[in-house]
């Protein structure tokens, strides 16, 4: 079996109090094949970095530029001076709420890799783009525009965006087979050698991870709301834990 990854997307959630309640309730079987990382609001990955060593660090966003006179950017370079493993690219609320087009998410996922921080591309449909059954024509298209000029060191993560802080979850069925089709799609862009691991995002929790990991093509799991709690985090990672040790 490959890694299982598990991000938590705090999303602008945190506090200093918050981080130290997070680390002191920190405790799940550690896997050598999980990988965790967990991606708080920009001023708080230094004291994330400093109570959790055993935990990875993952920034939301970053700039398309790498430095210069773009006041309230923070670039990619300087994510991987702070050590940052791993920037959310393309998340639905940066498209929705930040008009972010897939030109410009293509741009910031070259930003990020030429910087050495693996850039987790986030994709996903909207709810009218499911009932009308197009959820693969929109997906697929944001695919090809974001990794027209890629390169294979990338994570994706399939988050519909119905099911973002909704409550709503894919079924396991809909999850893997989208991850299926992407799972197509990227090896017919990089050719089938690469490996890339597609997460999924939207409503995970305690309850859910389970059937979630599960599935043959789910590689792990973006999550938000239940990111921000140490007990329901733990207990997703100690589902993935157990997932692997099958
Ligand atoms: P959610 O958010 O787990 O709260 O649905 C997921 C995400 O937006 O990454």
């Amino acid at each position: 079996m490959s890694n299982l990854y598990l991000i938590g997307n705090w999303k602008q959630h945190g506090s200093h109090a918050a981080i130290q309640a997070f680390a002191g309730e920190w405790s799940f079987d550690p896997h050598a094949q999980l990988r965790i990382a967990v991606a708080p609001p920009f001023p708080y990955l230094q004291a994330l970095a400093a109570a959790l060593p055993d935990c990875q660090l993952a920034a939301q966003d970053c700039s398309v530029h790498l430095q210069g006179a773009y006041t309230g950017e923070v670039s990619a370079n300087m994510l991987a001076d702070f050590g940052c493993e791993f920037v959310l690219v393309g998340h639905s609320e940066r498209r929705q709420y930040h008009d972010e087009t897939d030109a410009l998410i293509a741009e910031k996922l070259a930003a990020a890799q030429s910087a050495g921080v693996t850039p987790i591309l986030c994709v996903g449909e909207q709810q009218a783009a499911r009932e009308a059954g197009k959820q693969d024509e929109v997906v697929r298209a944001q695919l090809r525009s974001a990794l027209a000029t890629a390169q294979p060191n990338l994570l994706i993560a399939y988050e519909p965006v119905w099911a973002i802080g909704t409550g709503l979850t894919a079924t396991p069925d809909q999850a893997n087979e989208m991850h299926e089709m992407i799972r197509q799609e990227v090896s017919s862009l990089f050719g089938a050698s690469h490996a890339t691991p597609i997460l999924y995002g939207g409503s995970v929790n305690a309850e859910n991870a389970d059937a979630l990991f599960a599935c043959p093509h789910v590689d792990g799991a973006l999550v938000g709301g239940a990111s921000l709690q140490a007990a329901s985090f733990m207990a997703i990672a100690q589902s993935a834990s157990n997932n692997l040790s099958h």
